[in-house]
């Protein structure tokens, strides 16, 4: 017997990078799983390659609309929805005074209206089929401090950590178990991207953040995405059945809370 067993997951932003590497360890748990993400072309690729328990849905958590059409796809698929991770997300960075509407407006849209809404949707489709579900948010070690060139990302991962323990304390009652996990840096595009930026904003050559910020991390190294689907089985599962509202670090001992 798999901890998933004939559970059915939907993961937002699951093409590439952490959320794929949960889909497929809910895949080895037994669970089927809805590959959604903005990139369909991408997630038809990564269902492909992670087989017949995976399948590819086009979602953008920006669009109330593909929110909802993603939700009854799912529930078409599998016939119900148990488990939802709300991973997408997007990054940027920038000098206070540089922060643009463009930019805090993205971000909040994704980061945080698009963790909102879906598991507005989520919650409503569990509540309705009346045997509970699982909901998990990512958050980021990101939320629990603030950086000197990371004023709007900070920010959307702090009010991550606020819906989860609202949100959670609000759907328990339907039990319905809404928990988060902060990463601290794991490998993969994101933090490609990330140092990148910092190279423009710092003068770091290509790479060198990345070395300057591994080097901080207590467990010696950044994760890699199977570093965290530990904690995602398990607040998936009915282990968690009594864990209400927390944020998980899982960050090689970055933050300690
Ligand atoms: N990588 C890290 O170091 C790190 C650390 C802490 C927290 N996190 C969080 O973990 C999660 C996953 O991070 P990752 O490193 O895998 O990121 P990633 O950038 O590699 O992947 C994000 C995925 O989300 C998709 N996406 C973007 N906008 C979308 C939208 N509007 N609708 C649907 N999908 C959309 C992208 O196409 C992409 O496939 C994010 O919430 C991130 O903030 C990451």
């Amino acid at each position: 017997m798999k901890r998933l067993d004939g559970k059915s997951a939907l993961v937002t932003g699951s093409a590439r990078g952490i959320g794929r590497g949960f889909a497929e360890a809910y895949i080895a748990e037994g669970a089927t799983v809805a590959i959604a993400d903005v990139n369909i072309a991408a997630a038809r690729a990564t269902a492909r390659e992670l087989g017949d328990a995976a399948y590819a849905m086009q979602m953008d958590v920006t669009d109330q609309g593909s929110i909802d059409a993603a939700i009854a796809a799912v529930v078409d698929h599998a016939g119900k929805l148990d488990i939802l991770i709300n991973n997408a997300a997007l990054f940027d960075a920038a000098e206070t005074v540089d922060i643009t509407r463009a930019s805090f407006d993205r971000l909040y849209a994704v980061n945080v209206a698009g963790t909102l809404f879906t598991m507005q949707a989520a919650a409503r489709q569990m509540i309705a089929q009346g045997h509970g579900g699982k909901i998990i948010n990512m958050a980021s070690q990101a939320g629990r401090r603030g950086e000197p060139l990371v004023l709007v990302y900070c920010s959307t991962k702090a009010a991550v950590i606020s819906m989860t323990q609202s949100a959670g304390l609000n759907l328990i009652k339907h039990g319905i178990n809404v928990n988060a996990i902060a990463p601290g840096v794991v490998d993969g595009d994101h933090w490609d991207h990330v140092d990148s930026m910092f190279a423009k904003l710092e003068g770091k050559a290509p790479g060198q953040k990345k070395a300057e910020v591994a080097a901080g991390v207590p467990a010696g190294r950044f994760a890699v995405p199977a570093d965290l689907t530990g904690m995602a089985v398990f607040l998936a599962s009915p282990d968690s059945d009594y864990v209400v509202s927390q944020t998980y670090n899982v960050d090689g001992g970055q933050w300690m809370s």
